[in-house]
């Protein structure tokens, strides 16, 4: 079932009814200002950080769900409704709500009266502008109240909903003319307020909550809506708020239009306030506020969104035979390659937004998909990324992205942390071409009197894994590698121990983790990962140094050919007793996902016929209609020398869910084996817009990637197995994102940014007779088109740019070249 369609034309979502079977959202701002909003405008705002710095509240698993937002509500003669819907939740005569790149549409219709939302955050302006159009499109006039409603949220998103005993104490806010204020702790410790605008005046206003809603109601039925008429509360504490009030009569087929702002303002130390040292100084708001106070200014600012989203767009388009292929490329996967990059883990649905900073290993594969988009940005964060590491190669784990500086709460020795940054520097490189980034100076933990070249912290991340090998010559598992819970070194017994940082006694002097317990996984990631740092080496002209790698990386295979080659797949690591993980002989968890990809893209043990045999098994054991589930079987029970995999339930998160993001992985290694046809099958079982048309078991929204969706094994602990088969959760923020770019773009449509120039050799699904794509690169413009008439899988049998025939599949890369027209013939 759907609730909604695509319109590729204006690339966007329309969703076509309120009750979607879960909050469908997007996210407006893509630099400092963000904002979360649901297709019924639940949601909140926040500058930069999430938690830090949040401008609305908003209420997690809270029931009813997706409370918290901006409401409009409208009494109409004792009529009260939103034209999203909720909270009142009134029956709409008509509602659609259209996502788009950057804005979202709500429109809703009652009683012939029309209400039209757009909410969009411009580009370089730190503030929400939300535009209301009301039309009368009934035959008398109509006269009615609008009231608009935020509730701030009193900046530390986490104190905000704990630290209640002092903050129903401390809520301020001042009110001039139309605008409303929010300034809690300006006068003492912040720099920083937030206001609420419309552009007209105003009848009346609240900024007490209990005084606008009252104590008893509900966002729902707000005492002030229902009586018609504001209260003009003036908050001293408590809960504050800003709602504007205003009387309006329209004629028939008049319309009448506002634009509201809620906007964040940052102020020097000796300009915060007007001469009387108390009042806010607010020069910058009004600055902000004129910025958009006319709805042909909003226009331009859509204008300028718009353009701001075809030039990022533009850089790679397809046309396949396959339209829910090129939306996904063409709209809706790079978009949320561009939402995850900025938002890493930090603020959705399912992220509260005070729990995690900047993931070391998210953070670096967010890159892989997005550096096509903004080069410049990518390269800044691979650099701050960089800087959070240790001299050794190791690792924060993560990074806050107000300080920039590493979380000594989650720590590090994560195992496969340090592979990343070799894989986004490559993928910058292979991007761009600009090789200088190698040259950077960056800081070992921040502190730059330690700082060495990028190229050194290539060195040490590589080296980290050659260092800290266990009894196999397999890299250590440490506390966790890219699976969070596969925690070989807890054994936890105890409610509360975080699995990733507690360290049981008898590690501790060993260094913390098993000095036994290896991963597989990251001997292949090591594989996989490793010859793009000798590509680097031989560039630079370090023969000695890439040959010393490459004995390293050509080791490292054979090791895994000798210790961790189970006869049909490869094993997942060694526990900390040397037992097997991911075998045959295990009871249950016999096959895990993880490391089969990057091994078969690899060539680990390719003459034997590794690749075909592994291929076989995950299609035999993991695939299902809806993804490839992570292992299998599931665990049914604890099994404390694993961790927290086996706390879950079978069938959800990491054990047994359909854990997209590795799921991408595969798809690489089918396509990458030739596997044209079985790579765009695993590929369209998650693909967002391929759910589309089983949205009500999948739930979260068609098209954006979740992190995981429930696996055949769903259901297997309460003895309904398949219960919740398919059901995807945690959408938006996930390195699904990034990974499915890769491997559609790259690896299934073939055009992949190379050392040498693009490559283009795809491995499709043999029914299709070809496609087309552009492509723009190290500041040419590429024009792809490729012939499969032979109805192959992969192959070039024949390349030509700009009319003449060039050999391989590397498209040479010519100076003052501008324009490349590129056809290749697959056979
Ligand atoms: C989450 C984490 C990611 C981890 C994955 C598997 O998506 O953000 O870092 O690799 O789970 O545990
Ligand atoms: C938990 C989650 C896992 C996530 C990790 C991040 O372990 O189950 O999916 O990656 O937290 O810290």
């Amino acid at each position: 079932m759907k609730f909604g369609k695509f319109d590729d034309a204006n690339r966007e979502y329309v969703i076509t009814t309120p009750r979607t079977p879960y909050p469908w959202i997007n996210y407006l701002g893509t630099q400092g200002f963000f904002s979360l909003i649901s297709n019924t405008a639940g949601g909140y705002s926040f500058y930069k950080d999430a938690r830090l710095r949040r401008i609305t509240r908003y209420r997690y698993n809270n029931v009813p769900i997706d409370m918290g937002g901006r409401y409009f509500y409208i009494n109409d003669n004792g009529t009260v409704w939103n034209p999203g819907w909720s909270p009142v939740k009134t029956e709409l005569d008509a509602y659609e709500c259209r996502h788009g790149m950057g804005y979202t549409i709500i429109s809703g219709k009652k009683n012939g009266l029309a209400a039209k939302l757009t909410f969009f955050v411009p580009q370089d302006y730190d503030g929400e502008v939300q535009q209301l159009t009301l039309t009368n499109e009934s035959d008398a006039e109509k006269s009615f109240s609008l009231f608009s409603f935020a509730e701030w949220c009193l900046w530390d998103a986490q104190d905000d909903s704990n630290n209640f005993q002092r903050n129903f104490s401390t809520g301020r806010v001042e009110i001039d003319g139309s605008v409303i204020y929010h300034k809690t702790e300006y006068r003492d410790r912040r720099n920083h307020y937030a206001f609420y605008s419309v552009n007209d005046s105003i009848d009346g206003y609240d900024t007490d909550r209990d005084s606008f809603i009252g104590l008893y109601n509900g966002f729902h039925n707000p005492e002030a809506v229902l009586a018609g008429k504001a209260t003009d509360s003036f908050a001293d504490g408590w809960a504050p708020i800003a709602s504007h009030y205003k009387k309006i009569s329209l004629k028939p087929g008049e319309s009448k239009t506002l634009v509201f702002i809620l906007g964040y303002v940052e102020m020097p130390a000796d300009q915060k306030f007007e001469a009387d040292g108390k009042t806010i100084n607010k020069v910058k708001a009004k600055e902000m506020i004129a910025k958009f106070d006319t709805p042909e200014k909003f226009a331009a600012g859509m204008a300028e969104l718009k353009a701001y989203w075809d030039k990022l767009l533009g850089i790679l388009t397809v046309d396949t035979p396959d339209e829910r292929v090129n939306r996904m490329v063409n709209i809706w996967n790079q978009y949320q390659c561009m939402v995850t990059f900025n938002l890493s883990r930090s603020a959705s649905y399912f992220e509260s937004g005070i729990g995690r900073g900047m993931g070391f290993r998210d953070s670096n594969q967010d890159v892989l998909g997005f550096v096509h988009q903004i080069p410049d940005r990518a390269k800044e964060r691979i650099i701050d990324i960089a800087s959070t590491q240790f001299p050794d190669g190791g690792c924060y784990h993560q990074y806050q992205p107000l300080t920039k500086k590493g979380n000594a709460d989650i720590g590090g020795d994560f195992s496969d942390d340090p592979l990343w940054l070799i894989l986004s520097v490559s993928a910058y490189i292979k991007e761009t071409g600009d090789w200088s980034i190698l040259d950077e100076m960056v800081p070992y933990d921040n502190d730059m009197s330690v700082a060495q070249t990028m190229l050194e912290h290539l060195k040490v991340s590589f080296y980290h894994i050659v260092n800290n090998l266990g009894p196999h010559g397999l890299p250590l598992a440490m506390r966790a590698d890219w699976n969070d819970c596969i925690n070989l070194s807890c054994f936890s017994d105890t409610p509360g121990e975080s699995f990733q940082t507690y360290t049981n006694p008898k590690f501790a002097a060993e260094g913390g983790y098993s000095k036994t317990a290896e991963s597989v996984m990251v001997a292949a990631l090591f594989t996989y990962t490793g010859p793009n740092y000798v590509a680097i080496l031989k560039h630079l002209g370090k023969d000695d140094e890439a040959a010393a790698a490459q004995a390293e990386i050509d080791k490292m295979k054979k090791n895994m050919m000798e210790s961790a080659w189970d006869g049909d797949w490869f094993l997942r690591a060694y526990d900390a007793n040397g037992e097997k993980m991911g075998s045959k002989e295990c009871e249950e968890g016999q096959i895990f996902i993880e490391p089969q990809g990057f091994a078969i893209m690899s060539d680990v043990g390719k003459d034997e016929g590794t690749a075909e045999k592994t291929l076989a098994a995950i299609d035999e054991r993991l695939n299902t209609k809806f993804g490839l589930v992570l292992n299998n079987p599931a665990y049914s029970k604890y099994y404390i020398q694993y961790g927290e995999i086996s706390t879950y339930p079978g069938g959800y998160k990491e054990n047994a869910g359909i854990f997209t993001h590795n799921n991408a992985w595969i798809i690489c290694a089918a396509a990458y084996a030739g596997k044209g046809d079985q790579a765009f099958k695993y590929y369209s079982e998650i693909a967002p817009a391929f759910t589309e048309e089983t949205s009500d078991i999948h739930k979260t929204e068609p098209y954006v990637y979740g992190q995981m969706i429930g696996g055949k094994d769903a259901g297997s602990d309460i003895g309904r197995t398949g219960k919740n088969f398919g059901q995807g959760k945690n959408s938006w923020l996930t390195g699904t994102a990034a990974w499915n770019m890769v491997a559609i773009s790259q690896y299934i449509l073939g055009v992949q940014p190379d050392f040498d120039g693009l490559r283009i050799d795809p491995s499709i699904p043999s029914a299709w007779d070809g496609l087309t794509a552009t492509r723009q690169f190290r500041g040419a413009n590429y024009k792809i088109r490729v012939e499969n008439p032979s109805h192959i899988c992969k192959g070039v049998k024949s390349m030509t740019v700009n009319g003449k025939e060039v050999e391989g599949c590397v498209i040479p890369y010519e100076k003052d070249c501008k324009e490349y027209n590129v056809v290749v013939t697959m056979g």
